[in-house]
């Protein structure tokens, strides 16, 4: 079964609180979202193997590291696009791979509207990022276009998961790993989490 990691530190339970609250500006909303992406991209790239190389520094040689293996962002448009800037902060050179999904506001299915991908995803290790993970439909539908591409380690990045999404998806892909910022109660009818932040996409763009 995978493994669910629950990151926590202050300054993410922090940011986290600023995203939940109703009351928070499109600005704020957009620094708090980078904070947690980043203390989150942390948490899921750190047993990310690294070779030992030499460096000078400008007073001797000394050991260093750089990591080994290839990395790939995909981030499920349109919320996801709010954890890939955070992330390539990070690592500017890793390549991107998109997927546009949409849920329907009545049946909560997602429908797929866009689809790029690098090539070659079967040696990468594929960081899927969506900040929500409601159902789990779409990132079920993700992992499944990446897993016909190649795809074979994968993992998500979250910034709020429903118990319910979490099971659909360890259902599915035992094998993908999720880390989140929080684990919530449940959905509602309308199948938002609860409590939630609210529709991320809207509050993250101002729509
Ligand atoms: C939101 C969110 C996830 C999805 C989660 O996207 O960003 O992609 O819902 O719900 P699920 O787990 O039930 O599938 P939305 O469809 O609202 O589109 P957006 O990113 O364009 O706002
Ligand atoms: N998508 C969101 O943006 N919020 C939810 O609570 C569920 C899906």
């Amino acid at each position: 079964m995978s493994y669910v990691h629950q990151a926590d530190h202050p300054l993410l339970r922090h940011a986290l609180t600023r995203l939940r609250d109703k009351n928070t500006s499109t600005q704020d909303f957009h620094r708090h979202a980078a904070t947690v992406s980043q203390i989150l991209i942390m948490e899921a790239t750190k047993n990310v193997p690294v070779d030992e190389i030499e460096v000078e520094t400008p007073i001797q040689f000394t050991r260093g590291y750089n990591i080994h293996e290839s990395l790939v962002f995909v981030p499920v448009l349109r919320a996801g696009i709010s954890m890939l800037f955070p992330a390539r902060e990070f690592l500017p050179w890793a390549p991107v791979g998109f997927i546009g999904l949409e849920r329907n506001e009545k049946t909560a299915i997602a429908r797929e509207y866009y689809q790029k991908f690098p090539d070659d995803l079967e040696h990468k290790r594929i960081i899927v990022l969506d900040p929500m993970l409601a159902t789990g439909g779409s990132l079920v539908d993700t992992i499944t276009a990446l897993r016909r591409k190649g795809a074979n380690t994968i993992c998500v990045v979250c910034i709020v998961a429903a118990p319910e999404g979490i099971a659909f998806l360890q259902a599915r892909f035992p094998e993908v790993d999720i880390f989140t910022a929080a684990i919530d109660s449940h959905l509602n009818g309308d199948k938002y989490i609860v409590p939630g932040l609210g529709d991320f996409g809207d509050r993250y763009f101002g729509t």
